[in-house]
């Protein structure tokens, strides 16, 4: 992957558990696509912090679901790069516009961006920004 640190699990499924539980908590919120990976719904779980969805690639839903948290709170959008059962893409760049607007995180899962995009994504598997 050419980075200086990587941290390694075995299987897809253990990346979303021991990231998501690692980085939010309880008081804190995960806002996931509606058809994000059943994975990242269950390392939600693992967190305790308190999900909300968004309809599939709905930008407006998005927006419409941040506006309604708390400005100083942790929020972190969880997002397929590619959805696995769609084939669809993610808005990363609209994403990323109301990521700055509203003061969240973003955690990528590219499980399936991985060999897709070619060599700038190439390395990297989730990315949190
Ligand atoms: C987006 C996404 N994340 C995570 C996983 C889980 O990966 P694994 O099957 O390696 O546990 C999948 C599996 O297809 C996936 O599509």
């Amino acid at each position: 992957m050419n980075k200086e640190d990587v941290l390694c699990f075995s299987t897809g499924f253990s990346v979303n558990s021991g990231v998501l539980a690692s980085v939010v908590g309880r008081g804190d919120y995960i806002i996931c696509d509606d058809r994000d990976h059943a994975s990242i719904v269950d390392g939600r779980r693992l967190s305790f912090a308190t999900q909300l969805h968004y309809k599939h690639n709905d930008m407006e839903d998005l927006e419409r679901v941040l506006q309604k948290l708390p400005q100083e709170s942790i929020k972190l959008i969880v997002v397929d790069g590619v959805f696995s059962m769609e084939g669809d893409l993610a808005n990363l760049p609209e994403i990323i516009k109301l990521k700055h607007k509203y003061n969240c995180s973003v955690m990528v899962d590219e499980a399936h961006g991985l060999g897709v995009f070619g060599k700038q994504v190439e390395e990297f598997v989730i990315i949190l920004v």
